[in-house]
């Protein structure tokens, strides 16, 4: 089995997703919101290309289907319903509707990208869960770090690195790696125990408290505390049904 990590989604070709399926990850905020509106009970998550996209795509689900989320700049969108920050995405907000989604940096590969397999959604949240679903599948995967403005970002390498252990962990040995994820592998090793700390002195974080969104940093960082694995397919984001009852505040 071999594991790959992209530090930034510029790197990753369609050549490097043939054969591969893929993760995901961009932990402050998009996939840890994206996982905690599934856990509330969306129905699913539509990644669009942007606001005109996104206006378009709720005009057409209809306003009581389907909320419209996202940020720019850290900030709601105007006549979007919802910002980016995980808190908002509660069961009253998005239980049993569609969220259609637009990102700086986390929606950009579920629609950009050409992918040749599942594509998973990744973060700490749903850390041990998704382990298991790569370990088991035995798969070939590449790990997509969304990253911050087309830069390396520390939490989505640190996620990486922690996913890459979890698998090797769970399959009881080491793994093939390219040097993204060896790096990313040591980093999250040498990191292990103040993680909180390190993520929080990021630029991203460092940003998001600017603009008093601190505690979704704290949210972001809980680790495990969903089961879900949820999946793209060509209606979206969605979990299984088993999945989509567990309850987040
Ligand atoms: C993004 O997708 O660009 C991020 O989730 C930005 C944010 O923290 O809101």
């Amino acid at each position: 089995m071999h594991i790959e990590i992209a530090l930034t989604p510029a790197s990753v070709t369609p050549l490097r997703l043939k054969g591969r399926q893929a993760v995901i990850i961009d932990v402050l905020r998009c996939t840890t919101s994206m996982l905690t509106a599934l856990a509330n009970g969306a129905r699913g998550v539509i990644p669009t290309r942007g606001v005109t996209e996104a206006t378009e795509l709720r005009t057409k689900l209809g306003a009581s289907t389907a909320r419209m989320g996202g940020e720019r700049g850290g900030m709601r969108i105007e006549n979007f319903d919802l910002g980016n920050s995980p808190s908002e995405y509660t069961r009253d907000a998005v239980g049993g509707r569609m969220v259609v989604m637009f990102t700086t940096n986390g929606t950009p590969p579920f629609v950009n990208l050409r992918f040749d397999g599942p594509v998973w959604i990744g973060a700490f949240l749903n850390l041990a869960a998704l382990a298991r679903k790569i370990g088991a599948s035995g798969q070939d995967t590449l790990i997509i770090c969304a990253g911050n403005d087309g830069d390396f970002s520390i939490e989505d390498t640190l996620c990486a690195g922690a996913l890459l252990r979890g698998i090797e962990t769970g399959i009881g040995g080491e793994v093939g790696a390219n040097d993204a994820a060896r790096v990313a592998g040591t980093l999250y090793d040498s990191h292990k125990t103040h993680l909180l700390e390190t993520v929080r002195a990021g630029e991203h974080a460092r940003k998001l408290t600017k603009l008093g969104y601190g505690g979704d940093i704290d949210y972001a960082m809980r680790r495990d505390t969903l089961a879900l694995t949820p999946r793209l397919n060509s209606d979206g984001i969605v979990a299984s049904a088993s999945q989509s009852t567990v309850a987040v505040s």
